[in-house]
Parts: structure tokens; C-alpha cells; sequence
């Protein structure tokens, strides 16, 4: 009897062993992996951005085996997208550092000397006017100063109604500064054109299309990184920040790679299902076939993807909540223009132009043609010396994007013959951006809209995970840089979630260790 029941269990044991090592083979990217699936959970993270890396590592770093990035591009660093250019690289996507205090970036990155820094802030740039004439300096920096003081009194004036956007409560106190008789020997002009100006330019830090689809305590939820706001990297790109995470980068000595062999590239999810019909398991079915089993899933894709396909991504739908989180939310489109040439026409010393436009230019400009009115600057770049920086944003980018290449090409150089004061060579190459028609992106980076502060959500609404009824598993789990409740638009906000959700599955398995002892 008793050998008999010790034979059955054994051989029980042996099945169940020889299972899960067969089910560890076909699934495990590591066929090592420990047997026990409660201490050794399988997690799948979807998307190798910032924030996708940032998590796998760290769950890699902290014990987990059984992690794996599924990635719908063929390449990895999804907003950060470096790519080789002459002699050196240029950033498709994320381009700055900002700022040197609690920024992962810069503390990851620093010691190795692959920063550069510039004299001026971006929104510190001179002003042109569409005649070819530079606004002085002294007076386009007493007019920003004037725009960044209102700004700032937003956050305490209480005189406006709740639910006012940051444009509409900005354009009044603007319009009022100026209506004031100290103030009116500043051209109107001059005033006008500077805030639609300066407008675009806020904007384009934001993401917005308007400064009238701005929260005001949303914009205020934004916290800087104190230091430089744009320390760029002088060679090798942005694209080290990732390598610096999974371990690639030192080159030689002890490195390794975290995620080899950890990352399926091409491989996009279209369908999670996650109502635990078999076991608490959730399983991915992807566009080529597969289908991926997991304890958790932490999702990163941008909040445009999530908007764009949630409802029918999940399955079951995502409770209520957390959908109505994501609809009110927003994700900014900003776009770039790369113009080379052969050599610079500009003075070695020049930092950018902000482009003004005279109010008879802009009154007299085609109307098909009208998204040029929407260029903000213009900027060369210390690692390519002859390529010069245009940026847009907003309705006008996602315009921009479905012209012609050679159309946009084409009106970026008249805008440069027109507002230069110097003779314009013809370009040699062009490349543009187009973050908006990427199935996988639908913008470039989130801020809160008006229509989040109605309804009431904030970021935590966004990166609140998903658990099961019993015990708080949690399932699915949230990161990317909507859901940073600080630094959101960035790339060290990205890393942050990242890193907050390894924690979390990393303290949910703590916790059980210790109540629930194996
Ligand atoms: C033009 C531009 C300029 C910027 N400039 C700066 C800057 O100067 N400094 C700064 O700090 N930040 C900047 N940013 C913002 C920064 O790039 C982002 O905040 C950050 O990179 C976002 O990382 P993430 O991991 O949240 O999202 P992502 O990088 O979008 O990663 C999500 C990944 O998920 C993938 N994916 C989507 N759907 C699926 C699916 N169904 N299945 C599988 N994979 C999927 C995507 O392909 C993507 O790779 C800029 C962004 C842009 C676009
Ligand atoms: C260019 O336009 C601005 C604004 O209208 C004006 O102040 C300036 O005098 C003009 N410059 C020339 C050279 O006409
Ligand atoms: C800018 O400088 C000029 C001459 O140096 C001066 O006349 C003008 O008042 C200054 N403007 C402002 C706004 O400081
Ligand atoms: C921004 O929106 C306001 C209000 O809708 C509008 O009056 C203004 O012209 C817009 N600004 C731009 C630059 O489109
Ligand atoms: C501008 O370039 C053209 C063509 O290269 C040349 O003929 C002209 O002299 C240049 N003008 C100036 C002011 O440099
Ligand atoms: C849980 O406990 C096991 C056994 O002591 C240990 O191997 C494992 O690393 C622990 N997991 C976590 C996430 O701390």
C-alpha cells in the first residue's frame, strides 16, 4: 500500500515535472528556468520603449527568469529612435536630457562623459521676423519674460472659472498686461504676433495644438528636473540610455546583455485576454500567430495606441475606469524636420531662430498652404554641423504627415529663404518625421487636457494596475509616460514607470513570501 502510494506520487511528480519542463521548453526563452512557477512567475512586457526596458531589466536584476518583451517595430527604443547619419547619428524622437537632478537619464548616463551641453535653452532662441529682421534680443526676452510670469500667476489666480484652459486664462492676462497704459508704447504687432508666437512655441513643449486644450493644474503636475533642460548626447545617440539599462553599454568588461534573447521584435499584440478563464494566467495573442501566456502583463504602449485599440485590445473589455482614464487623456503630435547641407550657410555661433510672422505675411499667406504658419524654429545641432532642426506641432503636424515628402521639403525651403537673413543653399537631404500615422505611436508625447480635469482623472487613474478579485494579483499593469503622474512627455518619467511596475510585481511576490511562506 504505502509503496504503492509513494509510486503514484512520484510518478506523479516525474508527469508534472516532465509537463512543465516541456511547457518551459516551448515557452522559456531560458530553458533553465525554475519549475516553480509561484516563486519564478511568467511576465511579459509588451512594447521595448524606455519604459518597457527600463521594467525588464529591472525585473531581470531583481530574480525574475521568466521575463519577455514583445516589440510590434523591428527595432527596440520605440520614442527613442536614433539612427546612423554621416559620420555620427540623429534622434528621431527624443532628442534632450532634461535636467540633471532625480533624472534616471542623466544618472545612468553622466559618468561617462557622452553628454554635450548648449548655450541656450530651446525657448531662449532669437526671434525673425518673416521680413528677414531679428527682433532685438532685449525685447524679445522682456516679451518671453512677460509670457513665463503670466504663465506662472495661472497657478494661483483663482479669478477663472474652473475647468478655464491655460490658453484662454493666458490670452486675458496677456491682452490685459498690454491694455495697460505703461504698457502700450510696446507695438501691438509686435505683442500680438509674439504671444501666438510664444504660444506655438509653449506648445511644442507640451504637445498641444492650442494652449486652450491645456488643464492648468494638469500643466502644473509637471515637475522639472532641476539643471541643464537640454544636455544632448554628443555621439552614439539616445539610443545608449537603453543599452546603459540592459547592460550592453560599457562595451567590454563585465558587460552583458540583461535581455538577451528576452526580446521578440516584430511581434505585435492584438488581442490580451485576461479574464483568467484558464487558471490567473493572461494570454497575448499576437498579429503573427502567437499565442504567449502570462502571470503578468505590463503594457506600454503610448496612450494613442491605447486609445486608438483598447476596446477591442482587451478582452474583456477594461473596466470602466480605467477606459474613461484613457479617453480623457492626451497625447501631443510633434514632428521634426532634418535639413541638410552641404555646408552651413550660418554663422558658426548661431543657435536657431524662432520664426514671427508680420501680421500682413500671415494674412496674405495660401491657404493650402497654411501649416507653414505653423513652423515654430529653426536649429542647428552640435553632432551633424550641417543639418538644421525644424519643428512643428499639433493639427499642423499631423497635416504635414500626409503630404509629399518632396511638398514639405519644398515649403520648408521657402520659409527659410524667407525668414534667413542669409543666402540659402539648396538642401541635400531631408528626412521628416511622422509619429502621428505610426499605428504604434499616434503622437509623440501626453500632457492633460482640459477634458481629463472634467472628468475628473488623473495619472494614478492611468497607471493604476489591474488585479485579480482574490488576493490582488495584479494582472495587468501600466507603464509608459502618460502614466507618470510627474514627468510625464519624457524619457526619465518613462524609465520611472518602468522601474515602479518591476517593484511592484517584485513587492507583491515579497509580500506573499512572507505571509505566505512556501
Ligand atoms: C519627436 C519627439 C521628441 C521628443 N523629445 C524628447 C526629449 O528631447 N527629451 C525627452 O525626455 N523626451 C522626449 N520625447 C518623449 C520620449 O521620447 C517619450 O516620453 C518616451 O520615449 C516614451 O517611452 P515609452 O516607453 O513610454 O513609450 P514608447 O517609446 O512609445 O514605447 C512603447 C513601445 O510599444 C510598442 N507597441 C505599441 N503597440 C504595441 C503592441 N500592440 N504590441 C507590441 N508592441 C507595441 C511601440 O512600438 C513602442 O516601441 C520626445 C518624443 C518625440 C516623439
Ligand atoms: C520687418 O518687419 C517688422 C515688423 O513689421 C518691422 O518692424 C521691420 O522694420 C521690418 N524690417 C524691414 C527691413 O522692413
Ligand atoms: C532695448 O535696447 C534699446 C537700445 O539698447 C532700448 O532703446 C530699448 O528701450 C530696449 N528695450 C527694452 C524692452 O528693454
Ligand atoms: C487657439 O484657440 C483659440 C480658441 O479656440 C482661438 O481663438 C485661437 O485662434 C487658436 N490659436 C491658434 C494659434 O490657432
Ligand atoms: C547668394 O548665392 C547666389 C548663388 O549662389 C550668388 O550668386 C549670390 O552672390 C549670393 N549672395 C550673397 C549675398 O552672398
Ligand atoms: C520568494 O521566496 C523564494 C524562496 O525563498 C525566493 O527564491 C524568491 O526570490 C522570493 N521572491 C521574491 C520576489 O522576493
Amino acid at each position: 500500500m504505502e509503496g504503492k502510494t509513494s509510486t503514484k506520487i512520484s510518478r506523479r511528480i516525474i508527469l508534472t515535472l516532465l509537463y512543465l519542463s516541456f511547457t518551459c521548453f516551448q515557452k522559456c526563452e531560458s530553458t533553465s528556468d525554475s519549475l516553480s512557477s509561484i516563486s519564478d512567475p511568467s511576465i511579459v512586457v509588451i512594447g521595448a520603449g524606455a519604459s518597457g526596458i527600463a521594467a525588464a531589466t529591472k525585473l531581470v536584476e531583481l530574480g525574475f527568469h521568466n521575463v519577455r518583451v514583445i516589440e510590434a517595430e523591428n527595432r527596440i527604443g520605440g520614442r527613442i529612435h536614433t539612427i546612423p547619419f554621416r559620420t555620427n547619428v540623429v534622434e528621431l524622437g527624443a532628442q534632450w536630457c532634461h535636467g540633471e537632478k532625480n533624472n534616471a537619464v542623466y544618472e545612468m548616463a553622466e559618468k561617462f562623459d557622452l553628454f554635450g551641453r548648449t548655450l541656450s535653452e530651446y525657448n531662449r532662441l532669437d526671434t525673425v521676423w518673416s521680413n528677414g529682421t531679428i527682433v532685438p534680443t532685449n525685447v524679445s526676452n522682456h516679451l518671453m519674460e512677460i509670457f513665463q510670469k503670466l504663465i506662472k500667476e495661472t497657478k494661483s489666480s483663482k479669478g477663472y472659472p474652473e475647468g478655464s484652459s491655460l490658453g484662454s486664462v493666458l490670452r486675458k492676462s496677456y491682452m490685459d498686461f498690454f491694455a495697460e497704459p505703461e504698457n502700450t508704447h510696446i507695438e501691438h504687432e509686435l505683442a500680438t504676433q509674439f504671444f501666438k508666437m510664444y504660444s506655438a512655441s509653449e506648445c511644442a513643449s507640451i504637445g498641444c495644438s492650442n494652449l486652450t486644450e491645456v488643464s492648468i493644474p494638469g500643466y502644473f503636475t509637471y515637475i522639472e528636473s532641476e539643471g541643464n533642460q537640454i544636455i544632448y548626447w554628443k555621439e552614439r545617440g539616445y539610443v545608449t540610455i537603453l543599452d546603459i539599462m540592459m547592460k550592453k553599454y560599457p562595451e567590454g568588461g563585465q558587460s552583458t546583455n540583461l535581455l538577451e534573447n528576452r526580446i521578440s521584435l516584430g511581434k505585435k499584440a492584438k488581442e490580451i485576454i485576461w479574464d483568467g478563464r484558464k487558471n490567473s494566467k493572461v494570454l497575448i495573442k499576437t498579429e503573427d500567430g502567437d499565442d504567449i501566456e502570462a502571470d503578468h502583463v505590463i503594457a506600454t504602449m503610448s496612450l494613442g495606441v491605447l486609445q486608438e485599440s483598447h476596446s477591442k485590445l482587451f478582452n474583456p473589455a477594461l473596466p470602466p475606469e480605467k477606459a474613461r482614464a484613457i479617453e480623457s487623456w492626451q497625447l501631443g503630435t510633434v514632428d521634426k524636420m532634418l535639413i541638410e547641407f552641404e555646408k552651413p550657410f550660418w554663422p558658426s555661433n548661431w543657435e536657431g531662430y524662432t520664426l514671427l510672422w508680420r501680421e500682413n505675411d500671415e494674412l496674405n499667406f495660401p491657404k493650402e498652404k497654411k501649416w507653414l504658419l505653423d513652423v515654430i524654429a529653426f536649429h542647428p545641432f552640435p553632432p551633424q554641423p550641417n543639418v538644421l532642426f525644424g519643428w512643428i506641432t499639433g493639427t499642423s503636424a499631423r497635416y504635414m504627415e500626409t503630404l509629399p515628402e518632396e511638398e514639405v521639403l519644398e515649403g520648408i525651403m521657402f520659409l527659410l529663404r524667407k525668414f534667413m537673413p542669409w543666402n540659402v543653399s539648396d538642401s541635400i537631404s531631408f528626412k521628416r518625421t511622422k509619429w502621428y500615422s505610426n499605428p504604434n505611436f499616434r503622437g509623440s508625447y501626453s500632457f492633460v487636457p482640459v477634458k481629463a480635469e472634467k472628468a475628473g482623472v488623473t495619472a494614478k487613474d492611468l497607471s493604476k494596475p489591474i488585479t485579480q478579485q482574490a488576493g490582488g494579483l495584479p494582472v495587468l499593469l501600466f507603464a509608459g509616460e502618460a502614466t507618470n503622474d510627474h514627468s510625464y512627455s519624457t524619457v526619465h518619467g518613462a524609465i520611472e514607470t518602468g522601474w515602479r511596475e518591476a517593484d511592484r510585481i517584485a513587492s507583491f511576490y515579497a509580500k506573499k513570501n512572507t505571509t505566505q511562506p512556501l
